[in-house]
């Protein structure tokens, strides 16, 4: 049976160590990290998202600023508050929450946030930094980040030997987390949906990561024997058994029989998930730290 990675535990370690550092940097420097949260409409799955980021902040001890902006919103008026928020000395991080309403753009949305508060990490600027091998000096989109940390704790940083698969390539994630791969040495396949004899591809993983938004899609014999599986899915799905109208949450990977296979596995709910707010609090407290001339803390 292979080891649960338990997310939740690395996520809170995280949390206390951005809880601490923004605490010092309060008394030190006299400044509180800011993180502005901006969701656009009112799909119940983004607002439940971005409450508890919001709150999350404020557990850190940030300034935390909410901004529900109604459905019709326009591309000017989001870019205009985008752009408010830029100048706000007060705010180092600023993250719009993502799928925007159909009739918004939001490419150039993400390109309004000034760098230096992209506390997503999906500016360009940030994209290509982490592209051309600098993870120093940017911030890092905050999934990928989180399950980069899941896997340093299994393997170390240096992921020399080893071969990882990506199964998608969105901007959001699969791009990034193939870099980040990369950047620590491991050998990167990026899979994807046209991707020729996909299990074939998988079974050759030493860490293979899912991101497809398929539920249960990557199945026991897609895993290579002691392999790190990270899923980074977070699919909703019927639950019969646990009554009419009952759903639960699913990864992209088939968790029961994968982790007959597996040496290592994420489970969903609680593995990636809670990382990736914990690293966008990381990313805050980051911003901040720079904001105030000081060397960020390193997580
Ligand atoms: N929607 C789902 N995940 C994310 C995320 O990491 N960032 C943003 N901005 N929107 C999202």
């Amino acid at each position: 049976m292979a080891v649960v990675i338990d997310g939740k535990e690395a996520a809170a370690s995280v949390i206390a160590a951005v809880t601490e550092a923004s605490a010092s940097l309060e008394k030190e420097a006299g400044v509180k990290p800011g993180l502005a949260v901006v969701i656009v409409g009112d799909d119940p799955a983004s607002h439940a998202y971005v409450n508890s980021k919001s709150k999350m902040a404020k557990q850190c001890g940030f300034n935390s600023i909410q901004h529900s902006l109604p459905e019709d919103t326009s591309q000017e008026k989001l870019e205009q508050l985008v752009a408010e928020l830029n100048a706000d000395p007060s705010i180092h991080g600023i993250l719009v929450q993502l799928p925007l309403p159909k009739h918004l753009n939001a490419e150039p949305v993400i390109l309004s946030v000034s760098p230096e508060k992209d506390v997503d990490g999906l500016h360009v600027v940030n994209a290509g930094k982490i592209a051309t091998g600098d993870l120093e000096t940017g911030l890092i989109s905050c999934t990928p980040a989180g399950a980069m940390l899941l896997v340093n704790r299994i393997h170390g940083r240096d992921l020399s030997g080893l071969n990882a698969v990506v199964i998608g390539r969105s901007n959001l994630f699969g791009k990034p987390m193939g870099l980040l791969l990369l950047a620590a040495n491991a050998t990167v396949t990026m899979a994807h949906s046209k991707t020729k004899d996909l299990a074939s591809v998988c079974s050759h993983a030493d860490i293979l990561v899912a991101a497809v938004g398929r539920p249960q899609m990557v199945k026991a014999d897609w895993v290579k024997p002691g392999a790190t599986v990270i899923d980074v899915g977070i699919n909703r799905v019927a639950a019969p058994d646990k009554g009419e109208g009952k759903t639960r949450l699913v990864g992209d990977v088939a968790y029961a029989e994968a982790a007959e296979v597996a040496g290592a596995i994420t489970p969903v709910p609680g593995g990636v998930g809670p990382m990736t707010i914990a690293m966008l609090m990381a990313n805050t407290v980051i911003a901040a730290y720079r904001r105030a001339g000081k060397t960020a803390p390193r997580f």
